[in-house]
């Protein structure tokens, strides 16, 4: 089979590198996903049987590998609050040989941007030969592997991704699942997802995306202060936040080769601190207030160490030492937002370092070998 591009989003026109070009994308996408699922009122683009088929789960299983994962671990909070069914997320290639002790009823969420991701599809294979359990792959290619063997698809529209590093297919399974999980709650009659405006909180995000994208000197200004030369980098956080740290710092190592990880703030201080030394670059995500006051802490007990601490904050959170402030929306549709600082400051300590932003070194766009 072949698939059909439209020259224009496949030509990289004035950008220097695809990652820009799909980093500034994000809006047009997020608006796109909103035509697609959100528009059309008289025919509800997520299929009665898709649902039907969801809402008869007692668990729901979210797999992927990579960005996808990362992705799906955000996904947890949107299903779980949204529908109230209990979601666990897996790391494709480890479930795949794993021996879960299954629910009942388990229903299966394939996330991945190409559809061929072989850790994937060996869950998948488990799924329909040895579970026999409904599936529904989303995923931003029309009749990849995944797709056609799923029960059910739903496409990202985020157009095609090119560069190696994933930046807009995450936003785009960010947006994808918290369209299904509103459908979902809302056929379940949960009250927090008949009042979730999805729609609206998805233009928010696609201004605020925009807002973030217009400002990306003050970002390229930061990476070369605080990034370029550094060995190695952490990205801190709490629920939602930490994983987008883990994501960040997925980013960050992918194209600019410097050490980085995310962790959960929490847990700073039962190991990783030992690592912080004069200068260690640690970035914070502050986006949930439950959690703002004790990620704050954390943050004093890195600077005391001598840690060059950066912090992305919601506006409703920010204090006045915040050098990088977002709008604010929801908080459990924060990561479509807080992201995007941090795709922003990888691509600009890459171009700094000198690599190839769009074909980092080892890594592939599509891994079709376990
Ligand atoms: C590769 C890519 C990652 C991607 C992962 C999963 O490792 O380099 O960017 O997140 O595969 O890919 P998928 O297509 O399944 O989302």
């Amino acid at each position: 089979f072949h698939v059909d591009l439209d020259p224009k989003e496949t030509d990289r026109g004035a950008y220097p590198y695809y990652m820009l070009k799909e980093i500034d994308e994000q809006p047009a996408v997020l608006h796109r996903i909103q035509k697609a699922y959100l528009e059309n009122t008289d025919k509800p683009a997520i299929s009665t049987e898709l649902l039907t088929a969801m809402k008869h789960a007692d668990r729901l299983y979210i797999v992927g590998a990579g960005t996808s994962y990362h992705a799906g671990l955000v996904g947890k909070q949107l299903f779980e609050k949204l529908t109230q069914i209990p979601t666990e997320v897996v790391v494709a290639s480890e479930f795949a040989y794993a021996d879960p002790m299954l629910s009942q009823r388990p229903f299966f969420i394939f996330l991945t941007q190409s559809g061929e991701t072989a850790d994937s599809r060996q869950v998948l294979v488990r799924v329909n030969n040895e579970w026999h359990a409904p599936s529904l792959t989303i995923t931003n290619v029309e009749n990849s592997t995944l797709y056609r063997e799923a029960t059910y698809q739903l496409l990202l529209n985020a157009g095609p991704e090119i560069a190696v590093a994933s930046t807009k297919a995450y936003t785009a399974q960010i947006a994808v699942e918290a369209v299904v999980a509103k459908a979902l709650g809302e056929v379940k009659e949960i009250e927090f997802a008949q009042k979730f405006d999805v729609r609206r909180e998805l233009s928010l995000a696609a201004n605020g995306i925009q807002s973030i994208v217009d400002e990306k000197d003050k970002l390229k200004k930061i990476a070369h202060q605080d990034l370029a030369k550094t060995r190695n980098a952490f990205y801190i956080g709490r629920g939602v936040d930490y994983f987008v740290a883990l994501e960040a710092a997925l980013k960050l190592k992918e194209i600019s080769y410097i050490q980085a990880e995310g962790f959960a703030s929490g847990e700073l201080k039962h190991g990783t601190i030992a690592l912080i030394e004069d200068h260690t670059p640690v970035i914070a995500l502050i986006t949930q207030a439950k959690t703002a006051g004790h990620t704050r802490s954390n943050i004093q007990e890195v600077k005391s160490r001598g840690a060059q601490v950066l912090t992305i904050v919601s506006e409703a959170l920010a204090k006045k030492e915040d050098r990088i402030v977002i709008p604010t929306i929801s908080e459990l549709l924060m990561p479509l937002m807080s992201v995007v600082p941090a795709q922003l400051l990888a691509y600009y300590a890459s171009l700094e370092r000198g690599y190839d932003v769009d074909q980092p070194r080892n890594l592939a766009k599509s891994v079709t070998v376990e």
